[in-house]
């Protein structure tokens, strides 16, 4: 068969980024563009600010793709971009730039769903098989899944309220570290013992998550201490915040590996750099003798890689859009 290849465009929050994908597997070309530091100065995403970037950049983005491609748009088979979730602005930007490119050199058009992105991250340089449990875990989702086949999704649970790495960032601003909050907690946390007690976020046999509570209860342990004079033990809450809220992945996860015996699981989302989680999916998966997938860092958090591996099994399928295509804010994996 002849090889195909996919121009991928994310813009759904924070990141630019463009990629040139192989046959859904090799990455010839990625090129990602961050506004990190831009948000940090406010403390988070600010949703205007990262539309406008996206547009002053998408052009750049393009140009240094193609460059390290070698290639010219005319020479790739599909445009694939995410269209949801995500910010409206900003996926806005890189669906009627995807558009565009789609109308002038006449290429098919594909819509990616980013969190579908985030799974089919570990299809490049490792090979998904199924049926498989997905975990998941970024700055807005929380969700469990039996992925029995490309496409094929069966949900088992999901976060009740807030997302994992939201807990993460909002932990981190109110014990005092800059946005990105999970990086942050992650280092820190390196420094720290599982000191504080703080309480399970959901005691219960549902495949559901819950971390409202959890963040709530280390916001009013920071509050409490400030009002007696206390000092925080920054590091040690870090570590106690991210072993309770590992240890609520972990615990969900034995649960459906071992009610399913599923033998494959996929950690997807920007949580999945998380080192530490990293190595306590691995003792699960371990326990239960399943293959574990963990992404490569660079496919962990937001990247137009992951999109292109995503929409090669909608080329094959001749999934296209048309025109009508639009952002959507809210999404899951089903
Ligand atoms: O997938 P992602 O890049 O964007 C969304 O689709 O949401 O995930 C971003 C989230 C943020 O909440 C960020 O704090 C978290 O992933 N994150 C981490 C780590 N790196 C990124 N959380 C914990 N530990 C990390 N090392
Ligand atoms: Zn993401």
């Amino acid at each position: 068969m002849k090889d195909v290849y996919i121009l991928a465009i994310e813009t759904s929050c924070d990141e630019t980024s463009m990629a040139i994908v192989k046959n859904g597997h090799e990455v010839v070309a990625l090129t990602i563009l961050t506004q990190m530091d831009t948000h940090a100065m406010f403390g988070g995403v600010v949703p205007e600010i990262a539309s406008r970037m996206h547009a002053e950049n998408i052009t750049i983005v393009l140009e240094d793709t193609l460059k390290k491609a070698n290639m010219q748009v005319s020479d790739v088979d599909a445009i694939a971009v995410s269209y949801k979730p995500g910010l409206l602005g900003s996926l806005l930007v890189g669906i009627e730039f995807a558009k565009t490119l789609s109308y002038v050199y006449d290429k098919p058009l594909i819509g990616v769903n980013h969190l579908i992105g985030h799974i089919y991250a570990n299809n490049i340089d490792d090979r998904l098989e199924y049926p498989l449990l997905a975990l998941v875990i970024s700055g807005g989702h929380t969700e469990l899944a039996i992925m029995k086949d490309d496409y094929d999704f069966e949900l088992l649970g999901s976060t009740l309220d807030d997302a994992i790495g939201e807990a993460f960032d909002k932990v981190a601003r109110v014990i005092g570290y800059p946005y990105p909050g999970g990086p942050n907690i992650e280092r820190a946390a390196l420094n720290g013992n599982n000191s504080y007690p703080l309480p399970k976020p959901v005691d219960d046999d549902t495949y559901n998550f819950s971390y409202s509570g959890l963040k709530s209860q280390v916001i009013n342990l920071v509050n409490n201490e400030k009002m007696r004079g206390h000092e925080i033990r920054k590091e040690d809450l870090a570590c106690s915040f991210q072993t309770v809220a590992v240890d609520e992945l972990c615990r969900k996860l034995s649960l459906a590996l071992d009610k399913t015996g599923i033998k494959y699981v996929v950690i997807a989302g920007g949580v999945s750099a998380n080192k530490y989680l990293r190595n306590e999916i691995g003792k699960i998966c371990d326990k239960f003798n399943a293959k574990l997938y963990i992404p490569r860092f660079l496919y962990c958090t937001d990247n137009a890689a992951m999109i292109g591996a995503a929409a090669y099994p909608l080329f094959l399928k001749k999934e296209f859009k048309d025109f009508s295509l639009n952002a959507e804010s809210h999404g899951d994996l089903v």
